[in-house]
């Protein structure tokens, strides 16, 4: 048997419908390839989805929360739903939750905000890291840590901020997900806050089925592809690239305290 990577996708959406056809198969192959993944939910139905895949495989992984996204359809009592949910041994963490300010058509700012305090205080009162989505909306996420999250950890997702705000949370103990965007051309500026990153708060991600990695841009994106983006960051970082896997890996059992993998 082909000996499996020490590589872990910190944020995969495996219960989303684009992997109906053939989520089984796929499963088994990342189960034999690599350590696993971490598949965060965006409302009730999806993250019982999460949990409930998560109790079928080892190496599968749940968070349950509100995306902003999905956060016009919420109704406060989803709230206590992913409380019963978080309390589930399968389950790493709080999210996918944060502020979405560029696909808010459904979703008032002040009612995201309400929701991402709520969830905060959740994470806080159950000893839980949080998995933080900020599209465009930096500064009142900032604030909203600094005012409602005192005292929780986590990732920023994605991470699409200045070195000024990674610094910030750097500073809180925070940690920073890498993925797809990091391998493309235009990256934004990704490349060069993973560059001054420290090793210790590096994690890796997908956002599967969305943000698939160059070479496989603009297609179904899957955990296994997880591997391009830890190969872009090695040669980056000019360490070997099992090193680095390595210590990402350490750095997400550091942040996901229940996640049982070897
Ligand atoms: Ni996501």
């Amino acid at each position: 048997m082909m000996d499996r990577l020490p590589l872990l996708d910190t944020h995969a959406h495996l219960d989303d419908e684009a992997f109906d056809m053939d989520r089984e198969e796929l499963i088994a192959q990342i189960g034999s390839s690599m350590l696993g993944f971490i598949d965060p939910g965006c409302d009730v139905a999806s993250s019982e989805k999460a949990v409930a895949l998560a109790h079928r495989y080892p190496f599968v992984f749940a968070a349950v929360g509100l995306h902003p996204e999905d956060i016009g359809r919420c109704r406060p009592e989803d709230l206590e739903r992913i409380e019963e949910l978080a309390r589930d041994p399968r389950v790493v963490a709080i999210g996918e939750i944060g502020l979405d300010y560029y696909n808010d058509e459904a979703s008032p700012h002040d009612v995201q905000k309400e929701f991402l305090a709520a969830q905060f205080h959740l994470a806080r009162k159950l000893g839980l890291p949080v998995i933080i989505h900020d599209r465009e909306a930096h500064e009142d996420l900032r604030e909203l840590v600094r005012t409602e999250g005192q005292g929780v950890r986590g990732v920023l997702h994605c991470f699409s901020g200045s070195w000024e705000m990674a610094e910030e949370f750097l500073n809180r103990g925070w940690y920073f997900g890498f993925g797809g965007t990091s391998t493309f051309k235009n990256d934004h500026g990704v490349r060069e806050i993973l560059s001054r990153m420290p090793l210790d708060r590096i994690l890796f991600e997908t956002d599967s089925p969305y943000m698939a990695p160059v070479p496989f841009r603009g297609k179904r994106n899957c955990p296994l592809y997880v591997e391009k983006v830890a190969k872009m960051a090695a040669s980056l970082k000019n360490i070997p690239e099992l090193e680095m896997m390595q210590i990402a890996t350490k750095n997400s059992k550091n942040l996901f305290f229940k996640l049982k993998i070897d």
